[in-house]
């Protein structure tokens, strides 16, 4: 069987210093750290919840979580496909004693894979919305808001295009349209990397949980 993309090799530029995926991988620690940080205090009943879509190896949340004073108050779930990254990020929870971590070595395209952990508190879909087709990138950014607790937010990546195209500024008009607030949008004029952070607004939007079933995308 043909492998399509080696994952794998893809993670080995965060390891180059000054590389554009090591630079955004700064920008992603310090938002998940930041809305760590923020998020209100719950009960121990009703955890903060994070989940991260297409996880890869956990390098953008498992450091961060480990040296966080929330670490073991958080109910984390990483989902990705790749046995090797499921691996890698099963082996740092283990290393870094992480006890409220899960990794599903499954396809995070169907919700089904994590709809026992929404509505998340902190989502990442990052290194996604440039690996799908735009139909597929706007049913999962129409279905965000559904996916978010009361104040939690979504972090999201994606590329310039070689040809200076900037899908992040349609990204970012379609989660406004969707009824998220804008948080914070990262875009260095040297660097093709783009993070947003967008907010549910607490008790404004009626809308539920894509319902099981649902398959949001699927990679090209
Ligand atoms: C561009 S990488 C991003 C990894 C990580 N989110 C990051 O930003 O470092 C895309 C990841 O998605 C994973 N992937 C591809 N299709 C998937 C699917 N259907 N379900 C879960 N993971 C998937 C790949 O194995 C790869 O690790």
């Amino acid at each position: 069987m043909v492998k399509q993309h080696d994952w794998v090799a893809w993670h080995a530029a965060y390891d180059r210093p000054g590389s554009s995926l090591s630079r955004r991988l700064e920008v992603v620690r310090e938002q998940v750290r930041h809305a760590l940080d923020t998020l209100p205090p719950r009960p121990p009943a009703a955890p903060l919840t994070l989940v991260s879509l297409c996880a890869g190896d956990g390098r953008d949340v498992l450091p961060v979580l480990a040296e966080h004073p929330r670490r073991d108050d958080v109910r984390v779930l990483l989902v990705e496909l790749d046995d090797a990254l499921a691996a890698a990020a099963r082996e740092a929870v283990e290393a870094l004693g992480l006890i409220r971590v899960e990794v599903r070595g499954t396809d995070a395209g169907r919700v089904d894979a994590y709809l026992d952990h929404l509505p998340a508190d902190v989502l990442l879909v990052c290194g996604v919305f440039g690996n799908v087709p735009p139909d597929d990138v706007r049913r999962t950014v129409d279905a965000l808001p559904g996916m978010l607790a009361d104040d939690g937010v979504v972090l999201w990546t994606r590329g310039r295009g070689g040809d200076g195209n900037e899908q992040a500024q349609v990204i970012r008009r379609w989660c406004v349209r969707a009824g998220l607030t804008e948080v914070s949008f990262t875009a260095p004029d040297d660097a093709r990397f783009r993070v947003g952070v967008h907010r549910r607004p607490a008790g404004v939007l009626g809308v539920a949980a894509p319902h099981p079933g649902t398959c949001l995308f699927a990679f090209a």
